[in-house]
């Protein structure tokens, strides 16, 4: 009996995703619905979802289907076909740990979200180090709200380089034909400032007249495949 009893507790928090939680990412001011994520749900009396483990949004019971809101309708919208949970306009303090449960005859956890409500990212400037001096080649700086990162250009390479912050702010720097192009990004939203190399630095012209058209053809051929 005892070990039937386990069996099904633990078949219960296999079936439940026990444990594992949902990452989503929201912009500062947009919806996001969660779902349930399963089709059948084991018997139950009432249905919760509630944030930060212990504040109650939305009260479901299964008998009277009655729903209870906690929270204000203009924001917070629960399905009462599907189970799931929609917060509108959202706002940074609505970043949390979401989880849906059952009670009854079971306490099932039925699905958990870690949200993040985060703002678009601010454009980037890309600048060419002024120190630069005629035989060097270009020194490229690209500077995102928290993270800088440098790129050094030449008429024979254009790899391009890319640094991740710890809050998931991502400065990509890269080259299309004439532009170095710096992208900003971070997981809801991305902004870039492009340039032509020209704009910014003479690049050696000595190497640039001798360079044959196949080394250009390999550079674009470079770059083509890095963006694919
Ligand atoms: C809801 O309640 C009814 C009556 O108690 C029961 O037959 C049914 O299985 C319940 N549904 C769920 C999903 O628990
Ligand atoms: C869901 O709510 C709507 C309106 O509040 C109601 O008309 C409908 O019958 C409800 N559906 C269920 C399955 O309870
Ligand atoms: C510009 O690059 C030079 C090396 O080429 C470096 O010593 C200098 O610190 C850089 N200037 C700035 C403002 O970063
Ligand atoms: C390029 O410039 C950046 C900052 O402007 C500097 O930190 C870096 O050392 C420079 N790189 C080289 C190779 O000069
Ligand atoms: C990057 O930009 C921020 C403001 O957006 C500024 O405070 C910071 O000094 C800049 N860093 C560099 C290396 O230019
Ligand atoms: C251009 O950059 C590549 C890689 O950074 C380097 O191997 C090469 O020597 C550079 N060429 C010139 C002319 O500076
Ligand atoms: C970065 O993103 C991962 C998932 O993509 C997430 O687990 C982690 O918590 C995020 N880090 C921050 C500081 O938001
Ligand atoms: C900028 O980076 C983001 C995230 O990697 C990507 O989705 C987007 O397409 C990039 N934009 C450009 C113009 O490369």
């Amino acid at each position: 009996m005892a070990f039937r009893q386990l069996l099904s507790f633990v078949l219960l928090t296999h079936i439940t995703g026990f444990g594992a939680e949902i990452s989503v990412f929201v912009q500062t001011g947009a919806s996001v619905q969660l779902d349930i994520q399963t089709q059948q749900l084991l018997e139950f009396d009432d249905l919760y979802w509630t944030k930060d483990k212990s504040e109650n949004i939305v009260k479901y019971t299964n008998e009277s289907k009655k729903v209870t809101l906690y929270k204000d309708s203009v924001i917070m919208y629960f399905n009462n076909e599907t189970f799931s949970l929609t917060m509108k306009n959202t706002k940074k303090t609505d970043s949390g740990f979401y989880r849906a449960r059952t009670s009854g005859k079971y306490e099932i956890d039925i699905v958990a979200y870690r949200v993040s409500v985060i703002d678009a990212v601010e454009a980037p400037v890309l600048a060419v180090n002024s120190s630069w001096s005629s035989p060097d080649p270009c020194n490229f700086t690209c500077n995102g709200s928290d993270i800088t990162i440098s790129f050094i250009y030449n008429s024979s390479s254009c790899s391009p380089e890319e640094v991740t912050s710890s809050d998931n702010h991502t400065l990509r720097l890269s080259c299309s034909g004439d532009s170095i192009i710096c992208n900003y990004s971070n997981p809801v939203s991305w902004k870039t400032d492009t340039k032509k190399v020209n704009e910014l630095c003479t690049v050696n012209e000595g190497k640039q007249e001798a360079s044959p058209l196949w080394a250009t053809a390999i550079i674009c051929l470079l770059t083509l495949t890095w963006r694919q």
